[in-house]
């Protein structure tokens, strides 16, 4: 039997052998010491880590107020009926849409319950010549085409994902393809006729 299999099964209480037991106390004693210095310095490393990660992590986190200040105006003057524009709103891109009378129309026309994700276009436009949505699609956020002009807009008229096949409405609401729910809407104001406050 050698000397490291009687420190272990003494140490462990497992030996029926009392004489190699007392050969291997201090060797017991030993391993019980690394043992508690390698729990203690184990310790001391998981608090040092803590309490350093911990306020790095709370710094990246923005104050409520930052994020309550995030906003970004637009002047939508100069955009004509039919044409849209992105802005980048707190890392997203937002599509601000100036619809035709025939976009509002197929837009309000919409029986709501047959809606996958029921809003009326009352709800999402506060102006309906403006639609202002988040550009990214609902399933597994990609950015829908439908902003340029000859982009493919899908057989709703309004955005179309190409990742798989998601079609949005003139209203931003989803139609067809596995998108859950509606280009979602971000808060935002009027500040004049044309000058948007979004966030
Ligand atoms: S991410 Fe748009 S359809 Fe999948």
């Amino acid at each position: 039997m050698s000397s490291d299999h009687n420190s272990d099964t003494c140490c462990h209480g497992s030996s029926e052998n009392s004489s190699a037991c007392s050969q291997g106390a201090e060797a017991c004693h030993s391993e019980g010491r690394r043992d508690f210095l390698f729990m203690s310095a184990g310790a001391m490393a998981a608090v040092g880590a803590g309490s350093v990660v911990w306020p790095f992590v709370h710094q990246m986190n923005p104050a409520a107020d930052t994020l309550a200040m995030s906003t970004t105006e637009v002047d939508v003057a100069s955009v004509e009926p039919g044409q849209s524009v992105t802005v980048m709103w707190r890392g997203k891109p937002v599509f601000i849409r100036h619809r035709t009378a025939r976009e509002i129309e197929e837009a309000q026309s919409v029986d709501v319950a047959t809606l996958r994700d029921k809003q009326s276009d009352a709800d999402r436009a506060e102006k309906p010549e403006w639609l202002i949505v988040i550009g990214v699609c609902t399933h597994l956020g990609c950015v829908p085409l439908g902003q340029k002009t000859g982009d493919m807009r899908g057989e709703y008229h309004g955005w179309f994902c190409p990742c798989h096949g998601s079609a949005y409405d003139t209203s931003g609401r989803i139609r067809k393809g596995p998108a859950p729910k509606n280009l979602e809407v971000p808060t935002y104001t009027f500040l004049s006729d044309t000058l948007i406050r979004i966030g």
